[in-house]
């Protein structure tokens, strides 16, 4: 089968092929399926963000969409960034501005959660997932792999920025949420066939 994926975030969309291009789904971009939207992102929850995405190009293209709204919650932050992770600081300047913000904050208190809700819609209906992440966040950028903060996020030792991208999809929450749309789609659409 054949997915949109309400995105303009190349990352997001590369994590998402590599995920379930796997699963036989084939993962189309707004821009090959016809839709160039940019809906304002405005609502106050991961899930309603994700559903603003995927209804604006749902209503152009009318067939399987679905859109990833994501983001850090640093628990010394109260949640910050969290779902205005994407206009927290400069493009690039992410991780910068967090380790200066984290900087007194000691070991023990560095927890923090990647969170990513995924929502879907096809003719038959639509819904949310929500999976997350769990790590902390260490002093320095270490990696070149990934995206936004994944220089800064430690999973067992290691940055997400350090592990390969087969690595970080097996537990990441892009990950885990899309493995729980695959569930739906195959539900929707029976199993599907990655050789087809
Ligand atoms: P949005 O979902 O388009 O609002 O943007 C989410 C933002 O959260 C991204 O621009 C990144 O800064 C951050 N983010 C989401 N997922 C990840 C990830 O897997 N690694 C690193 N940063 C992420």
């Amino acid at each position: 089968m054949k997915a949109v994926m309400a995105t303009n975030n190349p990352n997001k969309l590369k994590e998402a092929r590599e995920i379930l291009a796997p699963l036989g789904i084939e993962v189309l971009s707004q821009q090959e399926a016809g839709a160039a939207v940019e809906p304002e992102e405005n609502g106050e929850t991961f899930a309603d963000n994700a559903m603003i995405k995927a209804k604006a190009v749902f209503d152009v293209v009318h067939m399987p969409v679905f859109a990833d709204d994501s983001g850090l919650c640093v628990d010394a932050l109260h949640g910050a960034p969290g779902v205005h992770s994407a206009r927290y600081a400069p493009k690039g300047q992410e991780c910068d501005k967090l380790l200066r913000e984290m900087q007194n904050v000691p070991d023990a208190e560095r927890s923090a959660h990647f969170a990513c809700c995924i929502a879907y819609i096809d003719e038959n209906g639509s819904g949310t997932l929500s999976a997350a992440c769990h790590g902390k966040i260490g002093y320095t950028q270490r990696g070149g792999n990934g995206f936004g903060y994944d220089p800064v996020f430690l999973y067992n030792g290691r940055t997400l920025a350090e592990l390969s991208s087969d690595e970080k999809n097996a537990i990441s929450h892009r990950g885990a949420a899309l493995r729980l749309l695959y569930e739906v789609y195959q539900e929707r659409y029976g199993k599907q066939d990655a050789d087809k």
